[in-house]
């Protein structure tokens, strides 16, 4: 029977760029749903960027830009690097848009007018200078229980302690440094106790893996607290109907993305039915894929307030643990807090998504990145056992049957060992459990392997009378490998897409399996995939080491040292000033530099900039960019930087340079 599947992965915070973490997240998803695909189910994936909040609002202000043009340049960073690791979403929205607008107002007013919604006052820390009310990121002092300093608004890291802002000794507001006040508003909140019947069923229901289930139900029996939904203006969101200053805590309107990204792809395809996968009583699947961190979010919360506004509840969430590196939390000191795009620069990303296969089980644990079998997988596994099957057969086949491959299978009994593990395979896949479908495929690689170990092709074809049995053993070799890279599919898009075309057939699908390959003809072999070097691991660690703070790298989920927020008096030290490039030369020496002389309206100066990868130094003469003019002069190899230019992009052939426009005039402030 066709399923229709609708399929979300957590929508990232564009306060920070997508890193190997999220990946872990997306590429297990989307594996998930190019499994469902490939066999036949109608099975859409949608994700937005997750976009609202007081850190929107701040970060936008520090970079005198609007929020929405700060959230919309990191939705195209976003997209562009989950992208480029073959994941394929049917839609990537954002949370700032007009589908989630509707529908969380939507939401709010059924919750309103069935009871579910109730307000009450709540005390907490202002920023009197700002005029902000204070999450507690934002506040640091004293813990109340063993008095450590500087220590956030709700937990210590020195004791453990959990504690509300308000009990801080000597507080004091990251946003502007004034001591915080306390003060009292008017909040929203949502009556989850209400639904703990409701979520007693739900959660034992197979929604959630058993051991999230044991989780849950310790919460349950201690009883469930309503939830606060609203903020304080100022903020970045969508105002609560009926009120002109309270607006939808970011967690209230984030999963409601889930339904606006796949509304804003309803509309635009006759063949798409919001309803038919939103209304209560939907025969359609809704599956939710997420890090063990946010599991109240989506098993508690989620399904209460859909249920309370009428719609569907999920079918099935899907947690999962987190990635550590080399053992531990990802580090930036350390060079293992990895960038999708700076991986990008240096490894192949299927090679990424194979070793993610190999690791993901169903269950919650944490999933751990060596390097150093990482390389081993790849090489050992895929490129010396899989890949290995096709490049030992292909070449005979190529050279001396002119790519034809033999009318029949030369032993239908390894053949059919392939086709019936087709069963096995797809419930790993179905239940997650990934890293099982791959020693499964590996297993298979291996008889491949020892199958052509015996008949040893290589010999025979240099006998007389053999030519036939070459013929047949390199053919059936082709045909397991056509197997074995169909049950890959999912797992390397890629990969899959080249070996159509060696193969000289469509796209590779499931419904295939049992029907060889006879008498017909192949194109010849080309490289499928290359081994790993442990040198390009070396330089991805180094890399990751040496990158500058992106304008938008800041504190991200298991990343042990996020970048705090500044506050606006440090940002307003940085003077920053047009200048017009006067002279520009490449230092011959130096793979990066090229050297600037500045005329900043005042005199000139020079500085070293690092852009020679995508500029002509006379294409730069005369163009007006932004420098800092109050950096402290720094002695390099090849003189001394007096300043630094400003520019955006990942580097490369992709930096752009910030350049005011045409009026502008050198020695001016900018502001
Ligand atoms: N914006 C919220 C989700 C809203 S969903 C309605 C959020 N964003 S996040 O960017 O912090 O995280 C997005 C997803 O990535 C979450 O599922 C989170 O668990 C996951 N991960 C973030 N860091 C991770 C690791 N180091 N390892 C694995 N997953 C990680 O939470
Ligand atoms: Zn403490």
């Amino acid at each position: 029977m066709k399923r229709h599947i609708l399929v979300t992965s957590a929508l990232p915070y564009i306060n920070g760029p997508i890193h190997l973490g999220h990946l872990l997240e997306h590429i297990q998803t989307d594996i998930w749903v190019r499994f469902q695909k490939l066999r036949g189910h109608e099975c859409l994936y949608v994700c937005a960027d997750d976009t609202h909040g007081t850190g929107s609002m701040l970060r936008a202000e520090q970079a005198g830009v609007s929020p929405e043009d700060l959230i919309e340049a990191v939705r195209q960073e976003h997209v562009r690097d989950l992208t480029g690791f073959g994941i394929e979403y049917d839609n990537y929205h954002s949370t700032h848009s007009e589908e989630n607008r509707a529908l969380s107002e939507l939401i709010f007013n059924r919750l309103h007018e069935r009871g579910s919604i109730f307000t009450r006052d709540v005390a907490q820390l202002y920023d009197p200078e700002r005029g902000l009310f204070l999450a507690d990121r934002f506040v640091k002092g004293d813990c109340p229980r063993c008095g450590a300093a500087d220590q956030y608004g709700d937990n210590c890291d020195a004791c453990g302690a959990t504690y509300d802002a308000t009990e801080l000794g000597r507080p004091r507001s990251l946003v502007s440094g004034a001591e915080p006040q306390v003060r009292q508003s008017e909040h929203y909140f949502f009556d989850l106790p209400q639904f703990s019947g409701l979520l007693k069923g739900w959660t034992r229901s197979g929604a959630v893996q058993p051991e999230v289930a044991n989780k849950l139900a310790e919460w349950l029996d201690d009883g469930l607290k309503p939830w606060d939904i609203s903020r304080d203006a100022p903020y970045f969101g969508f105002l609560i109907p009926g009120t002109t200053d309270k607006y939808f805590y970011v967690w209230m309107d984030a999963p409601v993305g889930y339904m606006a990204s796949f509304k804003h792809l309803a509309d635009s395809r006759s063949d798409l039915d919001f309803d038919a996968f939103w209304n209560a009583d939907a025969g359609t699947e809704l599956h939710h894929f997420i890090g063990k961190d946010i599991i109240n979010f989506h098993t508690l919360f989620w399904p209460a307030v859909l249920e309370g506004a009428g719609f569907r509840k999920p079918t099935r969430v899907h947690t999962h643990g987190f990635l550590t590196v080399e053992g531990a939390k990802m580090s930036k000191s350390k060079g293992t807090l990895i960038k999708a795009s700076t991986y990008l620069e240096h490894l192949n990303p299927e090679c990424l998504r194979y070793y993610f296969a190999t690791k993901l089980n169903g269950m919650v644990d944490d999933y751990d990145l060596n390097f150093e079998d990482f390389v081993q997988r790849v090489n050992t596994d895929l490129v010396g056992k899989v890949v290995n099957i096709a490049s030992r057969c292909a070449g005979f086949i190529t050279r001396n049957f002119d790519g034809e491959l033999a009318p029949e299978l030369a032993d239908e009994a390894l053949w059919s060992r392939f086709v019936e593990a087709s069963e096995s395979i797809a419930e790993r896949y179905e239940a997650g459990q990934v890293s099982k479908a791959v020693r499964e495929i590996s297993a298979l690689a291996d008889l491949a392997n020892q199958y052509i170990a015996e008949r040893e092709p290589w010999k025979l074809v240099k006998q007389e009378g053999t030519q036939a049995e070459v013929q047949a053993v390199c053919s059936l070799g082709v045909n397991l490998f056509r197997i074995l890279a169909i049950y890959l599919t999912p797992i390397l898009p890629a990969l899959s897409k080249a070996v159509s075309a060696f193969l000289n057939v469509g796209p590779l699908r499931w419904s295939d399996i049992d029907q060889p390959l006879l008498g017909k003809r192949i194109n010849a072999y080309q490289a499928l995939l290359t081994r790993m070097e442990k040198k390009q691991v070396d330089r991805l660690i180094e890399a990751s080491k040496a990158q500058p703070e992106a304008a938008s790298a800041e504190a991200t989920n298991g990343e042990d040292e996020g970048q705090a927020l500044i506050a606006i008096e440090d940002f307003a030290k940085v003077q920053l000033k047009v200048a017009r490039i006067a002279e520009a030369e490449a230092v011959p020496e130096a793979d990066k530099l090229l050297r600037l002389q500045l005329d900043l309206g005042d005199g000139r100066r020079q500085v070293m900039a690092g852009i020679k990868s995508a500029y002509d130094p006379a294409s730069l003469v005369d163009r007006l960019v932004v420098v800092v003019a109050n950096l402290a002069p720094r002695k390099m190899r090849f003189g001394t930087s007096e300043g630094m230019i400003l520019a955006a992009g990942p580097g490369g052939k992709d930096i752009f340079l910030l350049s005011p426009d045409a009026g502008a005039q050198p020695g001016m402030d900018v502001k």
